[in-house]
């Protein structure tokens, strides 16, 4: 059975101060969500080590948003995904397409890095979306086809149980513009069949595939009902405590 997720992904948003305020927030009404339902935080790197001490007994998970393509060595500035796993992140983001977007993260580079993040143990959610062109030319599922393809097809099916697919439509993140449920719902199922498609019903059935998009409180339970929406991923909406929460309760 695949899982329910919702993970928050904060972004370059709040100081440490501010990031481990808004975590125990999260933690303190973590009882008010449904038991079958995840949460995970995406912190930035700066944080990872305090807010892992404030989720440290709770079932809130840790998240990075990012992470290297290289093992360990002299690449300045960059966060392997050992450290990661040493700090105490269970999953990572990548793929995001902020990434794509402003650091030149391409599909060969992700596939490093997913690799690497699933040696050392963590569980990958892996972004993909098309932008307003892609899909004013109906090109949305070849771009989403093609994303899929070229990072996850050389996986094992095992290691596609670590990893959870993020659909996120570049036109909706951060605009206030939500795809429609008949849209999201729709492209969802192409996902689960492209997973299908090469890995197999079971390995598609088992895969969480999430939304991300200006999902909010008052949308949540919208989407969430589509039978292949399994969650979200949670920009803007994840930076308050009770609209996370409330995010979370939307089943
Ligand atoms: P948003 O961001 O919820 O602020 O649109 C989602 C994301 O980029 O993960």
């Amino acid at each position: 059975m695949r899982k329910k997720i919702v993970a928050g992904n904060w972004k370059m948003n709040t100081t440490v101060a501010e990031g481990v305020e808004l975590a125990k927030g999260i933690v303190a009404k973590v009882n008010e969500i449904s038991k079958g339902v995840t949460l995970v935080v995406a912190p930035p790197f700066t944080h990872l080590a305090s807010v892992a001490e404030v989720l440290k007994d709770s079932p809130v998970c840790l998240s990075a948003q990012n992470c290297a393509d290289q093992p360990k060595g002299a690449f300045t500035g960059e966060v392997s995904a050992e450290m990661l796993k040493s700090v105490g992140c269970c999953y990572t983001i990548l793929g995001h397409s902020e990434r794509r977007q402003y650091y030149g993260e391409t599909s060969a580079k992700l596939v490093k890095k997913i690799a690497l993040a699933l040696e050392n143990g963590l569980k990958v959610i892996y972004c993909v979306g098309e932008k307003h062109e892609d899909r004013s030319m109906g090109n949305h599922f070849d771009v989403v086809s093609s994303q899929i393809s070229e990072v996850l097809f050389d996986l094992t099916p095992e290691q596609m149980k670590h990893v959870v697919i993020a659909y996120e439509p570049v036109w909706a993140i951060g605009t206030g513009v939500t795809a429609t449920s008949e849209q999201a719902q729709e492209i969802h199922a192409f996902i689960r069949e492209t997973i299908a498609a090469h890995f197999g019903e079971k390995v598609a059935e088992d895969t969480t595939i999430l939304y991300g998009g200006s999902c909010k409180p008052s949308n949540a339970k919208e989407l969430f009902a589509c039978p292949d929406i399994d969650g979200g991923l949670i920009g803007g909406a994840s930076l308050k405590a009770d609209d996370f929460i409330a995010i979370a309760q939307a089943w």
